[in-house]
């Protein structure tokens, strides 16, 4: 049995696409075209690919949920973002400082490190710290025969100050998947694939909310045109090279170095 808001939505719904059709004077032939668009959504879908978040996100549905979900979160913490199609769980657990590159592919090396608080900046030791982003060619692990299982993916957890760091790769701007319903849609409207380099992050705690987020690279320059319209001004981050003589960090081959809270 539908709750009252259940209800309520699916009224609104469809009403909505009532309002629609009418204004449009969608014909037989054009609703057709929108069915088989559903259906292709469906077919192209798998453990891979979310073809249904990537339509959403081209159209800014997501970014706009994210947005109205978090509105009206107390001020004091890093901006959510969207989760976008390629989260995975149960990445594997590196201690701080770990590298999440299992296999050499490319890229400039980067420390990224970080500070978990509450939103009264109290450090929360023991979050749960999950970071994922793709290969320089573009792709995530599990849309890549030629990378490891969970490759530039890990979990960390947070330290008694509520730190965490991890060596992972300056991300790279890259064409979300463009060869289905997602892309014919960026296509009818003349528009680019690309989503600005980025790196996700899934921040919990048993205690608390999560908060999903990604942080975006300020000399990227999808990060003022991002396909899915996902940035947000406080989530915008400058890489800095380190110098080659930084003991602690040139030791690990870093290149790049991000500190973030
Ligand atoms: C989308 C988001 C991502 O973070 C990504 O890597 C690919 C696609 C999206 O919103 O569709
Ligand atoms: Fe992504």
């Amino acid at each position: 049995k539908a709750t009252p808001k259940a209800r309520r939505i699916l009224t609104s719904l469809i009403q909505h696409i009532h309002d629609f059709t009418r204004e449009n004077h969608i014909t037989v032939d054009e609703w057709m075209f929108g069915v088989d668009f559903i259906n292709r959504i469906g077919q192209m879908s798998d453990a891979r690919r979310n073809e249904g978040i990537l339509v959403s996100d081209v159209v800014g549905l997501e970014a706009l949920v994210d947005t109205l979900t978090h509105a009206s979160d107390s001020v004091g913490h890093t901006s959510s973002a969207i989760i976008g199609p390629f989260y995975r769980d149960n990445s594997p657990e590196y201690p701080y400082g770990g590298s999440i590159i299992q296999k050499e592919v490319g890229g400039e090396k980067t420390w990224v490190s970080g500070i978990v608080t509450d939103t009264n900046g109290k450090p929360l030791a023991g979050a749960k710290i999950e970071v994922w982003h793709c290969a320089p060619n573009g792709l995530y692990e599990q849309q890549d025969p030629d990378q490891p299982d969970y490759n530039l993916r890990g979990t960390f957890y947070a330290d008694e100050q509520g730190k965490y760091a991890f060596i992972g790769l300056r991300p790279t701007a890259y064409p979300i998947p463009y060869d289905g319903p997602a892309g014919d849609l960026l296509q009818m409207m003349d528009r680019h694939p690309m989503r600005p380099g980025h790196i996700h992050w899934r921040v919990s705690h048993p205690e608390f909310h999560t908060l999903i987020t990604q942080i975006y690279d300020r000399d990227c320059k999808y990060t003022k045109d991002d396909s899915v319209f996902a940035v947000k001004d406080d989530i915008i981050v400058d890489f800095k090279k380190v110098a080659s003589d930084d003991k602690e960090l040139g030791d690990k081959g870093v290149q790049n170095r991000l500190d973030y809270d």
